[in-house]
């Protein structure tokens, strides 16, 4: 049955940092590229009133435009800013949601977007049921789902006595990047890679996401999440799953979903002391952050996943704030040859995959060729796939017009969101203390430790240089 497109947005965090970078950036995106027309309503607690908020999606939409070194459609905003509505009420309060209820007027189908921290969903969605407003609704949740495996599970059952599932959206924009799907594509639209894909070929997986800059701005948020609920939990076990998972049986949502769920099962929970977590000198003294937190700004870990395919492989995964550089990487190191028959003494490792996801998309493969001369001397090359010119759909601009449409497919499922929950929870809940490394490397020392072998992990390089 098809499901009937939303007739009205409704946004809660207005006023605030997600909706100023992301939200009114895809709201004008959808105008212009797919007349999006319907009533959006703007919900906070800030003692704004519409004109405020109509200069705040101004001040954002003019920063972003500026940032591609564009100029703001002012043409474009003005059909925003006359769509846009808003208000200001406590969460609290039910008369905040009978205005709301008033305001949607004969919409059906409202979307509503909670662009605010976990800890007020359930109070939330229970007014937004008393008011009439969740009827018929969809409802769209940021990340992080919860805060460990159990709030998570509380989490989900607040929406489901509210929801239906199929109304719940769970938002991971790294499920609306185009290098994330393709690594899905990629893997199962070439029949080369999966006789290799597996405990016989391939010796150990690498998942790097490196950022250059720190937590300026969002320091109180920060505090609260930490690097391994920020993007562990959630962006980096989903990208992990797509390069692990087996091929689903249909091309539908579901059967997607069920493999990557069987994945998320089988991921083995991390071990506390396999787990390094540092903290870049100096953020103790961001605005938001506690004098003595204990909150990780990077963490490095090896992860076991026990199915046929990939026991014994280690996955290496580590992310941080205030690295060298921003991109997130994949290398798949294949196994050596079996016999050294040439002339070489240890060729250094080349046989791998490398699959850079950002900022441009490259998908290569890295081999060994013979170098010219009477010696069976090689040289590692890269044959190299690489699209960078093709401008991407923002993330939240794709999986917002989904969400209308009421596809989920690149939505988290309450059993895929849990399952990962429960693979890190045995390191929420046990924690050491952080170690610290001085921004702009590549994290603490300790770090490298995670990764057996004499190669260690392999530092991302910066864009104008393909070869690793
Ligand atoms: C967000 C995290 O989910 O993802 C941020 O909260 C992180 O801390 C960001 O910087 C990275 O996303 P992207 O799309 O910029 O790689």
């Amino acid at each position: 049955m098809a499901t009937p497109r939303s007739d009205a947005l409704v946004f809660f965090g207005a006023t605030g940092d997600l909706a100023y970078k992301k939200i009114f950036p895809a709201l004008l995106a959808m105008m212009v590229n797919d007349g999006l027309d319907l009533p959006i309503i703007g919900m906070a607690h800030s003692g704004w009133n519409l004109a405020q908020l109509r200069q705040r999606a101004h001040d954002s939409l003019l920063q972003a435009a500026q940032a591609q070194g564009g100029a703001l459609d002012e043409a474009a905003f003005a059909r925003l800013a006359a769509r846009l509505d808003y208000i200001d009420g406590d969460y609290n309060d039910p008369a905040t949601f009978t205005r709301l209820k008033q305001m949607l007027g004969a919409a059906k189908a409202p979307l509503h977007y909670l662009a605010i921290p976990p800890s007020l969903f359930a109070t939330v969605v229970k007014h937004l049921q008393q008011a009439g407003c969740a009827e018929g609704a969809r409802v769209v949740v940021e990340k992080p789902f919860g805060r460990d495996l159990a709030s998570a599970q509380a989490l989900n059952r607040t929406l489901h006595e509210v929801f239906p599932e199929s109304a719940i959206f769970r938002i991971d924009h790294y499920l609306g990047k185009e290098p994330v799907q393709n690594l899905l594509y990629f893997r199962f639209a070439n029949t080369v890679l999966e006789p290799v894909w597996n405990r016989h070929y391939v010796d150990s997986v690498q998942i790097t996401m490196a950022e250059d800059f720190g937590v300026d701005g969002r320091g109180a948020f920060y505090e609260g999440v930490g690097a391994i609920r920020d993007v562990l939990q959630n962006h980096l076990l989903q990208v992990t799953a797509l390069l692990a998972m087996d091929a689903p049986v249909g091309h539908d949502p579901a059967s997607l979903n069920a493999e990557k769920l069987r994945l998320f099962r089988a991921m083995r929970p991390l071990v506390p002391r396999q787990v390094v977590r540092g903290q870049f000198d100096g953020y103790r003294q961001v605005d938001g952050v506690a004098a003595d937190s204990n909150v990780e700004t990077f963490v490095a870990l090896c992860l076991h996943i026990d199915t046929w395919r990939w026991a014994g492989v280690p996955f290496y995964i580590r992310t941080g704030k205030h690295l060298p550089l921003t991109t997130t990487e994949v290398i798949v190191d294949m196994q050596v040859p079996p016999l050294s028959i040439f002339d070489e003494i240890a060729p250094p490792q080349s046989n791998y995959f490398r699959f850079r996801l950002s900022p441009e998309v490259v998908i290569a493969e890295g081999a060994r060729v013979k170098q010219p001369g009477e010696a069976m001397r090689g040289e590692a090359v890269e044959l190299v796939a690489r699209h960078d010119a093709a401008p991407e759909k923002p993330p939240y601009e794709r999986l917002l017009g989904d969400a209308l449409r009421g596809d989920n497919a690149l939505f988290t499922s309450d059993e895929c969101v849990e399952a990962a929950w429960a693979v890190i929870d045995p390191i929420l809940q046990h924690e050491g203390p952080v170690q610290s490394y001085t921004p702009g490397s590549w994290g603490p020392a300790a770090a490298a430790a995670v990764v057996r072998g004499a190669e260690g992990w392999h530092d991302p390089q910066p864009a104008a240089s393909a070869a690793r």
